[in-house]
């Protein structure tokens, strides 16, 4: 399966910074000779950078597509604030965050929410990013493994998938998030092993993309992607720093 590195921008930076992040992490992965064969990069920046980071990244003609950190379940409607999923398209969206942690816990983003987003991801053919993982709490009282199957259980009820690209789960520790402190590279592999399982029962599709994400760096990138069951890193905080994110990628090309 092909790799995947998706840089999370969150909402650290501003229009004019995020041309500038946009423009050099362009300008670096333009160096880097047959990007295209053996990895996909997905820039996520805030929905209202979306269309000139799609802009940016059609000029430059790289094989980077873009991602949303969020949708809202609905088409069109009464819905003050939110964004479609029709919009996203027509900027050429191709994948979306669903689930992040950040906004299960922030804005009380619940089981049921995550599933209606990722159906209507589905229905619109964009790729949902689904992201799954326990608090410290839930992992201090050896709640971690249940936490994930029902997060991943819910999140999927009803939900077909008819191919292996269609979706990309993403194992995301919430205290790794941001801090950090990471899992440890195996214990990742094994929650990706749990989570593989658990897709096959549900979805009998046994190549679904599953990811780590939290406080990846180029300390530790390599011992994550060298795990079997690891297809892919989702990165926060060092992806804001271009030669940091470009680095993170040159290490995974040389090991693969
Ligand atoms: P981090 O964020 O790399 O800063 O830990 C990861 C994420 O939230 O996706």
């Amino acid at each position: 399966m092909k790799k995947i590195v998706i840089a999370n921008w969150k909402m650290f930076l501003n229009h004019k910074e995020t041309e500038l992040l946009t423009r050099g992490t362009l300008k670096n992965l333009k160096k880097i000779k047959n990007l295209e064969e053996n990895l996909e990069i997905v820039l996520c920046p805030s929905f209202i950078s979306l269309p000139l980071v799609s802009e940016l990244i059609k000029q430059s003609s790289l094989p980077v597509a873009i991602g949303a950190q969020d949708v809202f379940w609905q088409e069109r409607g009464a819905v003050t604030g939110e964004v479609s999923v029709l919009t996203l398209k027509e900027i050429n969206t191709r994948y979306v965050i669903i689930g992040h942690s950040e906004r299960r816990q922030n804005l009380k983003e619940t089981d049921q929410m995550v599933n209606w987003k990722i159906k209507i991801t589905l229905k619109n053919n964009l790729i949902p990013i689904l992201c799954l993982g326990e608090t410290f709490q839930e992992r201090k009282r050896g709640e971690k493994e249940k936490v994930i199957i029902r997060q991943l259980n819910k999140a999927l009820k009803g939900v077909k998938i008819n191919s292996k690209n269609q979706l990309v789960v993403a194992y995301e520790p919430v205290w790794a998030i941001g801090s950090g402190l990471f899992v440890e590279p195996l214990e990742a592999e094994k929650i990706s092993q749990l989570i593989r399982k658990k897709l096959i029962s549900l979805t009998s599709k046994d190549q679904i993309r599953l990811i780590y994400g939290g406080s990846v760096d180029e300390r530790n990138i390599k011992s994550f992607i060298k795990q079997k069951t690891i297809d892919g890193v989702l990165i926060g905080t060092t992806s804001l720093k271009k030669e940091k994110f470009v680095g993170i990628i040159k290490k995974i090309l040389e090991f693969l």
